[in-house]
């Protein structure tokens, strides 16, 4: 049988990656970031100078991608791009922002799709993003769909953007945020939703630790 699955999708931040970190790290599984995956391309395709709607290229930058974060136990490592840490450089908003509409191009959709499916490795994986448990990953044991206001979801971003010592506007923030949900809802192939099998958590008044106990239980019970 395919290794364990728990797959958490949602919109900006509603708390994935959060989750996601301290549940791999708990359970001692593998870990994906697949938007990082997306920004990492976003990033890629800014500096090659690669427009949005030159689909070859993209194709092709997308299938040269370095992908190897280091994955274990809930580290997700470093992101490199040509030898250079990136991992701070994907979180720019302008990152986030492309790497919304290149993932609306089903061509590098298709060309990311086996490449996440690789991380699928024992003990297990958990794998958080737009599509993993509709997409990616439909036979999961486990899934999750989580969500939060849209308030709340800026405020997050804003603080862990401080944190990283990044500049970043409140109000410019929701902004964003509103239009990647848009773009991400309503985008022809693989738009955000929760899979019809997925468990759909608010975690607009939750703190992380209550989020993480909830998807703990589901996950104890089908594994
Ligand atoms: O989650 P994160 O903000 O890092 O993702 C950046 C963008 O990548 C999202 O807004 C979304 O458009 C895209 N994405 C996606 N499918 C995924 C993960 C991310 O389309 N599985």
């Amino acid at each position: 049988a395919p290794a364990g699955v728990v797959t958490i999708d949602g919109p900006g931040g509603a708390g994935k990656g959060t989750i996601a970190r301290a549940l791999a790290e708990r359970l001692g599984w593998h870990l994906l970031d697949s938007g990082a995956i997306y920004r990492l391309l976003a990033l890629a395709s800014l500096r090659a100078d690669v427009g949005s709607s030159d689909i070859d290229r993209l194709v092709a930058l997308a299938e040269a991608l370095d992908i190897r974060f280091p994955t274990e136990g809930g580290d997700a490592g470093e992101v490199v791009l040509d030898g250079e840490v990136v991992s701070d450089a994907i979180r720019a908003e302008a990152c986030g922002e492309r790497a919304s509409v290149l993932a609306a191009v089903p061509a590098v959709r298709q060309a990311l799709l086996d490449r996440q499916r690789e991380f699928r490795q024992p003990p297990g994986l958990v794998a958080d993003g737009r599509d993993m448990g509709t997409v990616v990953f439909p036979d999961a044991p486990v899934k999750i769909f989580l969500t939060a206001s849209a308030g709340e979801r800026a405020r997050r971003r804003h603080k862990q953007l401080m944190e990283q010592g990044v500049a970043a506007n409140l109000a410019d923030l929701l902004q964003e945020l509103r239009a990647r949900d848009e773009r991400d809802t309503q985008r022809s192939v693989a738009p955000l939703r929760p899979a019809e099998d997925a468990v759909t958590i608010d975690t607009t008044e939750l703190s992380v630790e209550a989020v993480v106990n909830a998807v703990m239980e589901r996950v104890e019970a089908r594994l």
